[in-house]
């Protein structure tokens, strides 16, 4: 993991879940489109890469044993130290690279599904990961990598919308590395319409800068670029949808 990345989850992890707090209804919504789209049944071996407090795990647990726990991969300690404890869960300390190249064990050889949510964006090389991943699904597993696409309708600055774009796959080019791997593929889009007190919207960029971008930018840099979000959203609640490319492949049964 990149220094920079690595230091912003751990300044984030200690309130990663209290930045959603506000908005229990988008993470119900996400945790239950994760269990529609990876259809986990009982007994099935699941990943979570890049899992972090394994926040969006919630709706694949009533299917999940003891038995077979599901693995939360991460390679942030801090974001892991924050999974509540539950006999459901287990936590590995591994980036995607080191699943897909074999050099992190799993306790599993083959899973049934591994879910990768807001986090492709930080893998070095996303289609040798994708590759790599997709060795590991036992005969008909499930792959989906859930990604907010470049461009964001989010009320945040333009710098940060830029910057955000530019280091940002295109969900079309996640779909093509993954159908090179042989997994028949499908990419769909779900949106979530956000309404959010502007002044906690505003918190959260200058203060818990809670999209790794945000990191990336000094604090005066921040102050100005929150300026310009209250000049151009007056309004005390902000309203925005917020679109996610979801692209699934399933390996041959
Ligand atoms: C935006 S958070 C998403 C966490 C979780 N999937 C969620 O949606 O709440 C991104 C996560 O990716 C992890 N990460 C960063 N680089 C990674 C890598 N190379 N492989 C796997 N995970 C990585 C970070 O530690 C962080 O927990």
């Amino acid at each position: 993991m990149h220094d920079a990345v690595a230091a912003h989850y751990e300044h984030l992890a200690d309130d990663y879940d209290g930045n959603w707090a506000h908005s229990d209804a988008y993470v119900t919504w996400m945790n239950d489109r994760i269990a529609q789209w990876l259809r986990v049944r009982p007994g099935d071996r699941v990943a979570d890469i890049g899992g972090g407090t394994g926040l969006f795990v919630r709706g694949l647990l009533p299917s999940v044993s003891p038995d077979t726990p599901l693995l939360c991969v991460d390679p942030s300690r801090h974001m892991l130290d924050q999974v509540p404890a539950d006999p459901r869960i287990r936590t590995v300390h591994a980036g995607a690279e080191a699943v897909a190249t074999g050099a992190a064990s799993l306790p599993y050889d083959q899973v049934e599904a591994i879910l990768v949510k807001e986090t492709i964006h930080h893998v070095s090389d996303i289609a040798g990961t994708i590759h790599g991943l997709s060795q590991r699904l036992a005969p008909g597993g499930r792959l989906l990598v859930v990604s907010l696409p470049p461009r964001l309708e989010y009320p945040l600055f333009q710098a940060a919308l830029d910057r955000f774009a530019a280091n940002q796959p295109e969900p079309e080019d996640l779909a093509t590395a993954m159908r090179a791997t042989g997994l028949d593929t499908e990419l769909r889009y779900e949106e979530f319409d956000v309404a959010v007190d502007r002044e906690h919207y505003i918190r959260l960029v200058q203060h818990n800068r809670w999209m790794s971008v945000l990191f990336t930018f000094t604090e005066d840099e921040l102050a100005e670029g929150t300026a310009e979000m209250r000049r151009a959203h007056p309004e005390s609640i902000l309203r925005y949808t917020d679109r996610f490319a979801f692209v699934q492949g399933t390996a041959p049964g």
